[in-house]
């Protein structure tokens, strides 16, 4: 097997394919200034295209690379030497059917599935995505590595950096909303964390600056490497169930790494003959930073074979500024109006027949209690996915009989103050407590109930609700 020599980067603009060594650290072409994907000679890596053999290396994972949820799919993103690789066993994570979650989103029985990303060591998908960029990294020799975040990203990146000694981790939050379960993990992993005035993204376009500036490795999903630790979560999906390919993938959109990435994944696994049909891709943005959302559905921006129609864009950016309009919603993860993957994700759309929808506050809200109902609890902005196939079904979009795939992208505990407000708040104080607006209901609140210490009270209490 040949890793590393098979691989190169490319520019994605059709017009230009500008081709650079793996070696090279580069967040955009130097041609044109376009987004870089990396590609593959798979004939020269040995690609194997039976699944059969993917398979075959959970008997085997005493390995540390089998035994990752990434990295036994080595063969489909061979752009690094196995000695380079950074792995502390991520992908451990379960694609559960969950049939509570099917009657609320309107789907016959047994279709609805839940990709529960939450059980990464950091606690969100993120960690696919990094383990690639901080392999990546090591494999050129970094010593420090940055990232603007809204949590998810600096909580992943000061993992790695901690448990491999490898790098420092430098990172950018903006001054607004950050869920304190995410700050935790980046203060108590000992990331340098800079928090600057401004927001997401204010915070992302700095730390472009900065890293070009002081030479320090950029790991936001801007960099083509994190995207390939992404496909895995479709290489998992698929595992999940028996490598049949479902109707539908149902992903939340901020940064649009995973929606990007898992239109890759498609179109290769196509290319290699491991798929006989693609799933479309629903994208479900915050209705609150939905810059995705307004550009495709409403004004009609679309790939367009690479021509992108950028003064669209660019109106559309100059509108934000004129009002000064920033991101705004409960779902922090993905208060983002400027995501940094959006030429990508047009691809992806295109290629998988996507759909881009909005959801409120108060829908992923709900959805987030619903799921959290069956056990596996996950985020605000991971309940979009959820929200949105509900959404999409009774619109007809998705039919009852179609299989549909929500990715769970971060876990419940990440976000605390959310739930326990949305529990336990009076509905007349909620857009206070939460710092939100348009939130009016808590329709799956399961409250706390008050009981004087006395046997007999908490007695009569269980009997009355137990
Ligand atoms: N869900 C969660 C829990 C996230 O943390 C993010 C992104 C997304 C969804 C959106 O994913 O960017 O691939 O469209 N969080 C980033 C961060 C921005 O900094 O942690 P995307």
């Amino acid at each position: 097997m040949i890793f590393r020599d098979a691989a190169f980067q490319q520019c994605i603009n059709p017009n230009c394919q500008q081709q650079f060594g793996v070696e090279q650290v580069l967040t955009a072409c130097t041609e044109c200034g376009s987004l870089l994907d990396v590609k593959y000679d798979w004939n020269a890596a040995g690609t194997p295209t039976d699944w059969s053999y993917y398979q075959g290396k959970w008997a085997r994972r005493a390995d540390r690379l089998n035994f990752s949820g990434i990295w036994r799919f080595h063969e489909l993103l061979p752009f690094a030497l196995p000695e380079h690789v950074v792995t502390v066993g991520e992908g451990q994570t379960l694609l559960q059917q969950a049939d509570f979650v099917s009657e609320f989103v309107g789907l016959d029985s047994g279709n609805l599935f839940l990709q529960y990303e939450g059980m990464n060591p950091s606690g969100s998908f993120k960690d696919n995505g990094m383990s690639a960029a901080f392999t990546h990294a090591h494999s050129i020799g970094a010593k420090r590595a940055a990232c603007a975040s809204t949590g998810n990203t600096s909580a992943s990146l000061a993992m790695y950096c901690a448990v491999s000694q490898l790098m420092k981790a430098v990172i950018f939050i903006g001054s607004g909303k950050i869920s304190y379960g995410k700050l935790s993990q980046a203060l108590e992993y000992g990331a340098l964390t800079v928090q600057i005035t401004g927001d997401f993204d204010d915070a992302m376009q700095r730390v472009q600056e900065v890293s070009k500036e002081l030479g320090i490795y950029l790991v936001n999903s801007i960099n083509p490497f994190r995207l390939e630790g992404q496909k895995s979560i479709m290489f998992r999906v698929l595992e999940g169930l028996g490598w049949e390919v479902p109707d539908w993938i149902v992903v939340p959109g901020g940064n649009l790494g995973n929606s990007s990435s898992f239109g890759k994944a498609f179109m290769e696994l196509k290319e290699l003959g491991l798929i006989d049909r693609v799933p479309r891709l629903a994208i479900i943005n915050a209705a609150g930073a939905d810059t995705l959302h307004e550009l495709y559905e409403n004004r009609g921006v679309s790939w367009n074979d690479g021509n992108i129609d950028r003064s669209v864009l660019q109106n559309y950016y100059d509108e934000l500024d004129a009002a000064n309009k920033k991101a705004s919603t409960i779902a922090s993860a993905i208060e983002i109006n400027r995501p940094v993957n959006f030429d990508k994700c047009l691809r992806a759309l295109d290629f998988c027949d996507g759909v881009v929808r909005t959801a409120t506050d108060q829908q992923m809200l709900d959805a987030k209690a619903k799921v959290g109902s069956g056990g596996i609890g996950c985020e605000p902005a991971s309940a979009a996915s959820v929200a949105g196939a509900k959404m999409l079904r009774e619109q007809g979009v998705i039919a009852p009989s179609d299989r549909v795939v929500c990715i769970l992208t971060g876990h419940q505990l990440k976000d605390p103050t959310a739930t326990v407000a949305y529990h336990t708040t009076d509905q007349d104080k909620f857009n206070e407590v939460l710092g939100v607006r348009g939130v009016s209901r808590a329709s799956y609140a399961n409250r706390a109930v008050a009981v004087p210490n006395s046997l007999d009270e908490i007695i009569r209490v269980i009997n009355l609700y137990g």
